[in-house]
């Protein structure tokens, strides 16, 4: 793909002038196309003057930060930390239940576990003689851009989304972002002209505040635990029966109730996991997917028999608007 190649090459130049010979860049690393795309621009820019962190902030996905290692580490020899914050971001959200205050905790200790790490670094550097951070790397795309400036979108206003601004204030860290010109498609573009596999290049995007937004009510690392299984469970799933690419999000939610069931001839009484996929082009409107019937009875009983406390699955048939994607 000519355009992609050229865009890569013209970025590459633009970004050694801009860093130089000699300054280091950091940035945050999520697992998600964008972010892996910009990292591998600038690895590509830089080599190891770059270093990406992914923080685990105890609420990701089933495997995940193995899978960010294996692809950005293993595969793409990008400079890698993996900063286990788990029970940090777990105890800072104990008790809390509103949507928004989950995502206020999880945005504010993103920036201070990540503040730390990158001046941890910016430490180690020193002592080795190398040179000091002064960039930092983020993916950010056409539509972030004109979403930040002019216009602002029902997730944006009705729910705060993940900011790292307090990054570049605090660390006096100076913003590079090589996307910033393109739209998701020309990033999952660029994706396979640098080599990232498929798969990832057409990942569903993942919230910020992950997991800790589809347990609803009180986050708890038993709690995760289950909606992670599930949600691994459903996945799994959909990508079994072909459909990954049809569906644009997809996730299962733990909710807060509980309910009677019955096994062998005991009474049960246990959680509830909801199945959502949407279908959606800009994410501001989107339709609920009409999940094949076979594959959702497959989905609901290996979800009832695999994952412990669960015993009963619902599918959501509600489209945005008026409701949103995401449960919280
Ligand atoms: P809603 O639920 O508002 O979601 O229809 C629209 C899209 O935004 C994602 N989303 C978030 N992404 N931080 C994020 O990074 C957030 O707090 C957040 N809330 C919603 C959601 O997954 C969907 O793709």
């Amino acid at each position: 793909n000519w355009s992609m190649d050229s865009f890569v090459e013209k970025e590459i130049e633009r970004i050694r002038a801009i860093v130089g010979t000699d300054a280091e860049v950091v940035g945050a690393v999520s697992g998600g196309v964008d972010s892996t795309v910009a990292a591998k621009i600038m690895h590509s820019a830089i080599g190891d003057r770059f270093h990406a962190i992914l923080v685990d902030n105890g609420v990701m996905r089933l495997n995940e930060c193995e899978t960010v290692k294996e692809q950005l580490s293993n595969k793409l020899g990008i400079n890698l930390k993996v900063v286990d914050a788990s029970e940090e971001f777990l105890g800072r959200l104990k008790g809390v239940t509103d949507p928004e205050r989950k995502r206020k905790i999880i945005g504010n200790t993103f920036i201070e576990v990540f503040e730390r790490e990158a001046a941890a670094l910016d430490k180690e550097n020193e002592a080795k003689g190398r040179g000091k951070i002064e960039y930092l790397l983020q993916g950010t795309l056409y539509p972030d851009v004109i979403e930040s400036i002019s216009f602002k979108g029902p997730s944006a206003t009705i729910k705060t989304h993940h900011n790292v601004g307090g990054l570049l204030e605090d660390m006096r860290l100076k913003l590079i972002e090589p996307l910033r010109e393109l739209f998701k498609d020309e990033v999952r573009a660029l994706g396979k002209v640098l080599d990232i596999d498929e798969e990832l290049v057409w990942r569903h995007p993942f919230p910020g505040p992950g997991l800790a937004i589809r347990v609803l009510g009180e986050v708890t690392k038993a709690q995760v635990d289950i909606c992670r299984q599930a949600d691994h469970i459903y996945l799994s799933e959909i990508r079994a029966a072909g459909l990954y690419r049809k569906i644009s999000q997809a996730y299962a939610a733990l909710l807060p109730i509980r309910s009677v069931g019955v096994m062998g001839d005991q009474r049960t009484y246990e959680q509830v996991i909801a199945l959502r996929a949407v279908e959606t082009t800009d994410f501001m409107t989107a339709d609920w997917f009409p999940m094949p019937v076979e594959v959702l009875k497959r989905m609901s009983q290996r979800i009832i028999n695999e994952v412990r406390g669960v015993n009963r699955v619902v599918y959501d048939v509600s489209s945005k608007p008026p409701s949103t994607i995401e449960w919280e």
